[in-house]
């Protein structure tokens, strides 16, 4: 993204103007594991229906793998390799079944049967959802409709999936579920992915955490060094990671322990401290 700017202007008699994104620079590189955090109304998901043209920037502008997303004739290759999964799980499922929801994409794409199928099947291996494929989706919990929602990105051969908020309706289950789904096809498949959460413990799992704050990207780093500093987070209403508070809390304490941001670390090393 260069100097881009989004404006939302209401065809009221006022003529209100919203400046939702205000003159965004910005690089993603094909692999990367990107959390985007902010209070509401910072604009995160105006920022994410940028990255394939669902808004279109007011000025400046966005560049998809050399493609400009309001350059007409790309918006379908750009959709191609960069799709989005949204909030409410129940919204993005149209088939009766898992596996022909699954196809809608690639179908819609004109592929022969056979690729169709096949890449049914691997989307459906890469999130351990086989199981799945014959049910019908109102029997499904949250959690599975997202796997399912993210499986069709996965068909579609997407390089980049932009997920808002995908687990805010989810149980702590179905959270774990996704976020785990969502490292593994980084991980195993380098496949990009972009998460928008109000929910730490998921921004600290990513490699890189975009601060949003009034339009404007405010921090951009490792989870560390974003969290090292985090009375700038409180500032403006964001919380920490609950490991953060308590590291924060024990080294006011006098015990020694390093800078660490996820549970997983912390219990680990409190167990090696405790069995000192
Ligand atoms: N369609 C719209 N028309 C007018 N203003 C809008 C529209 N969509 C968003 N806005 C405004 O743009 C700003 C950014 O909104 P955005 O939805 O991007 O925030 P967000 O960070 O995703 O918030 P949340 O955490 O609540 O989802 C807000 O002030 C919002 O009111
Ligand atoms: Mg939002």
């Amino acid at each position: 993204m260069k100097n881009l700017t989004h404006i939302f202007r209401e065809n009221d008699e006022k003529k209100t103007e919203k400046i939702a994104l205000d003159n965004i620079n910005l690089k993603i590189d094909k692999g990367e594991f990107i959390a985007i955090i902010g209070v509401n109304g910072s604009g995160k998901s105006t920022l994410a229906k940028h990255f394939n043209g669902l808004l279109l920037p007011s000025e400046g502008e966005c560049i998809v793998d050399g493609m400009k997303v309001d350059d007409s004739e790309d918006i379908w290759k750009v959709r191609q390799k960069v799709s989005m999964v949204f909030q409410n799980p129940d919204n993005q499922i149209i088939a009766t079944v898992v596996e022909d929801d699954i196809a809608f994409g690639p179908e819609n794409m004109g592929l022969e049967r056979e690729e169709i199928k096949d890449r049914i099947e691997f989307a459906l291996k890469s999130l351990h959802i086989e199981h799945l494929r014959k049910m019908p989706p109102h029997l499904l919990s949250g959690g599975q409709k997202q796997l399912t929602a993210i499986a069709g990105a996965i068909a579609m051969r997407t390089q980049c999936i932009v997920l808002d908020e995908p687990t805010a309706m989810l149980d702590p289950q179905g959270r774990n579920a996704v976020m785990k789904a969502l490292k593994e096809l980084h991980e195993k498949y380098n496949i990009t992915i972009i998460i928008i959460t109000h929910f730490m413990e998921e921004a600290v799992q990513a490699d890189r955490i975009i601060v949003m704050n009034d339009g404007k990207i405010i921090q951009d780093g490792m989870p560390k060094d974003i969290f090292k500093q985090k009375e700038n987070l409180k500032k403006i209403g964001l919380s920490v990671p609950l490991a953060v508070d308590i590291v924060d809390a024990l080294q006011k304490k006098g015990l020694k322990l390093a800078n660490l941001f996820d549970n997983e670390n912390l219990a680990k090393e409190l167990q090696q401290l405790i069995c000192k």
